[in-house]
């Protein structure tokens, strides 16, 4: 097992930050996990583990062992009437888990398709698109302890899902490295084409009979037509969260800005397009430098070349002020920060 010395992160992170890494290893099995988590330089260091670097943003050079996760490998392990069990390494690419699944007709996640990022960041984050998190396809994972090297299952409970959180954003961070997931996927489809223009592009397309392959187009095509491709303008999707506001704040908001984009929630309260807060705020298109934000979808903010982790997060910091003066809504990150 290699650890390399001085690495440069910029071909591992999806913003195209160009920032170096301490050491750097990567491993794709647990016992090579296993193996370098017993290397002496991780009694001094804490590692930061990477799995694809679609959600993170370096703001300076990584003081530490980065660790990248590249354990592949999708299997079925077992079915019953309802469900295929398959379980994937964290070093899976999403997509090409997403493919395999349209290949075999296991569905659920078809409206999850072409997400950055892989496998082992799916629960992290609870990712979720169109209608559908991950938490409901969601089986179990397992995951080794980085001090004392043991594998644990955990279960969906286990994993304190929410809007873009799991127990791995708070009370496990930094403690553990996901090493593979199971979804419970429908052999039976359930259609989810509710969300915004889903219904719309599938009808573009001229679809007659729904498939879980053309509902995964049609969410590629509006994907590719607003999101900015990272291989050629680098992101990691939404920057901020589309914050929970009270019916009541929301009722009075309403009146000085009618067209303020809003949904209610299951605890009766308000998600706000960030989107739509953004571009209020006159930020959609800016640019300065090669730092900006998406022309076609405000919540994202781009590396156009060789901006810098730090210039992102100053943009963003204007954002949130710019938002909070004109709305009183204080705006939170997703994407983590380094
Ligand atoms: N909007 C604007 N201006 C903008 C962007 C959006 O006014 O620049 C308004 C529009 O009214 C639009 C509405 O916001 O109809 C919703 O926009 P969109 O459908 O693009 O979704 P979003 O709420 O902005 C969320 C997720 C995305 C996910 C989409 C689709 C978050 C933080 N983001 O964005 O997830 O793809 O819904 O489900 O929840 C990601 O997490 O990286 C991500 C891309």
């Amino acid at each position: 097992m290699q650890i390399k010395g001085n690495i440069s992160l910029k071909e591992f992170n999806t913003f195209g930050i160009e920032v170096s890494a301490k050491y750097f290893a990567s491993f794709r099995s647990e016992r090579m996990l296993q193996e370098l988590l017993s290397q002496r330089l991780l009694s001094i260091y804490t590692p930061l583990i990477l799995g694809g670097g679609s959600n993170i943003l370096f703001t300076k050079d990584v003081d530490t062992i980065v660790m990248k996760n590249e354990i592949e490998g999708i299997e079925l392990i077992s079915q019953d009437e309802d469900y295929f069990y398959v379980k994937a390494g964290a070093g899976v690419n999403w997509h090409s888990f997403v493919m395999y699944c349209l290949d075999h007709n296991y569905a659920g996640v078809e409206n999850l398709a072409l997400i950055p990022g892989n496998v082992g960041a799916t629960p992290m984050q609870n990712i979720g698109a169109y209608g559908v998190e991950i938490k409901e396809v969601f089986h179990s994972l397992e995951a080794m302890h980085i001090k004392d090297k043991a594998l644990v299952v955990m279960s969906n409970k286990d994993c304190s899902f929410g809007y873009r959180e799991s127990i791995f954003k708070h009370k496990y961070k930094n403690q553990f490295v996901i090493t593979s997931v199971t979804y419970k996927l429908k052999k039976e489809v359930e259609f989810n084409i509710s969300y915004g223009s889903v219904a719309k592009e599938l009808e573009m397309m001229g679809v007659k009979e729904l498939s879980i392959r053309s509902v995964a187009q049609a969410v590629i095509n509006i994907r590719s037509s607003k999101l900015p491709n990272p291989k050629i303008i680098g992101n990691a999707g939404s920057f901020f969260k589309n914050p929970e506001i009270s019916l009541a704040q929301y009722e009075e908001l309403k009146i000085k800005f009618p067209s303020i984009v809003g949904y209610t929630t299951e605890k009766d309260n308000v998600k706000i397009a960030a989107g739509w807060l953004i571009e209020q705020c006159g930020w959609k298109g800016f640019r300065e430098g090669d730092v900006g934000c998406h022309e076609k979808q405000a919540l994202v903010l781009v590396n156009f070349a060789k901006a810098t982790g730090a210039g992102i997060y100053n943009l963003s910091e204007r954002i949130i002020e710019s938002v909070f003066q004109q709305f009183q809504i204080r705006l939170e990150r997703e994407v983590n920060i380094y």
